[in-house]
């Protein structure tokens, strides 16, 4: 869990006593939706990376105190602040990497599906400004329901024709994070080394972790298994409860996809050997979209990997067929959404 992040963290520490060696710092990052629970650690996270030479932070309010105040770390990228849509023109212009948290969260007693009605529009116009003005960066979704504004995005991309497949990503990192620390708490494991594979969607039943493709392989009883799908999948909830009314996850999710953009900023930089969760275009089953572990590359998602989905137990077999129709509900709605727009 974090390795990318920790390695990264690592060498920045080193470079700092042997300048010769320091990875360069070239990289565009923008934040959209900058301003928020998960925006601001998020981008103070990002404002730690040494692959960032510039971070762009959006918001349509209270974003210029956010920037001033992460641009005081003394690490390699510029930050500049952009507030409402007469400004988002500049705050893409030859970005690499767009990530969006912009949108409502959740409070307790509703789905993620609950704020399709808010967040639907704020996606789709954001990433309408993303394909007129840095259509060939990595476009990240974190705004909810994920198995919704993928396909949204994916709809708007294609309306504009600029639409690469390999580029459109929907962070599904937390489950990943999320299933490696209850499974290490589990089953008393070494947490750096866990690594569970989380398929399917981000929200219920749609979230399947993988627990018997577990890495470093491990064991579990029937109860086991039952009990850590169903934390897995209930975790946002647990944390929407928590926070009794407040919002969602911010803090675990920020660093989540601080890992998802330093894996990615590392592909991008040629790293070969960078594999993550996300919610992607797919072939691995009958679903256009599907989280799974992608290979990512300079190009985007350079491959999925079948053998993931071979292999599955009785339990995860069933899982796998239980959550497709609400996952090709939630998809068809998005899509619908965006298609009645023009
Ligand atoms: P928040 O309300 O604290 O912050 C959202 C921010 O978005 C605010 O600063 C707001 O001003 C901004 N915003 C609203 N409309 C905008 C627009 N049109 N353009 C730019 N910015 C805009 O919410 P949060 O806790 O940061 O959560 C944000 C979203 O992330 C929610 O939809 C939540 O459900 C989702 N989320 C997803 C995951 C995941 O695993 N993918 C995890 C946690 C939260
Ligand atoms: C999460 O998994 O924490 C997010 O999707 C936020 C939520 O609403 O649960």
């Amino acid at each position: 869990t974090g390795a990318a992040l920790r390695a990264s963290f690592a060498s920045k520490a080193q470079k700092e006593n042997n300048h010769n060696s320091q990875p360069q710092a070239s990289y565009k990052v923008a934040v959209l939706g900058a301003a928020g629970g998960i925006g601001q650690p998020l981008s103070l996270l990002i404002k730690m990376s040494p692959l960032v030479s510039n971070l762009h932070l959006y918001d349509i309010a209270n974003v210029k105190g956010v920037a001033a105040d992460i641009s005081h770390c003394n690490t390699p990228s510029q930050v500049r602040d952009f507030t409402g849509a007469s400004e988002l023109p500049n705050c893409l212009k030859d970005v690499n990497v767009v990530v969006i948290p912009a949108g409502v969260p959740r409070k307790p007693g509703m789905t993620r599906d609950d704020l399709f009605n808010i967040n639907a529009g704020i996606v789709r116009d954001l990433v309408s400004a993303v394909a007129d003005y840095c259509p060939d960066a990595f476009v990240q979704i974190i705004s909810n329901p994920v198995n919704s504004t993928v396909p949204i995005a994916a709809e708007v991309l294609k309306q504009k024709g600029v639409y690469d497949p390999k580029k459109l990503f929907g962070v599904t990192t937390l489950d990943v994070v999320r299933a490696n620390t209850f499974v290490a708490q589990r089953k008393n494991l070494k947490l750096i080394d866990v690594d569970v594979p989380v398929v399917g969607g981000h929200a219920g039943i749609t979230i399947l972790p993988l627990l018997s493709k577990t890495r470093p392989s491990a064991s579990f009883t029937d109860e086991e298994i039952d009990e850590l799908t169903v934390r897995i999948q209930n975790a946002g909830t647990e944390v929407v409860e928590a926070k009794a009314g407040t919002g969602s996850a911010t803090l675990s999710m920020a660093y989540a996809a601080a890992r998802f953009v330093e894996s990615s900023l590392r592909a991008l930089d040629g790293d070969g050997d960078v594999y993550e969760c996300s919610f992607v275009e797919s072939n691995l089953t009958d679903l256009p979209f599907f989280a799974s572990r992608v290979k990512l590359g300079r190009t985007g998602v350079e491959a999925l990997i079948p053998s993931d989905l071979q292999g599955l137990t009785d339990y995860e077999q069933k899982a796998l067929e239980a959550l497709k129709p609400e996952l090709k509900a939630s998809i068809e709605k998005g899509i619908a959404f965006a298609q009645k727009q023009t």
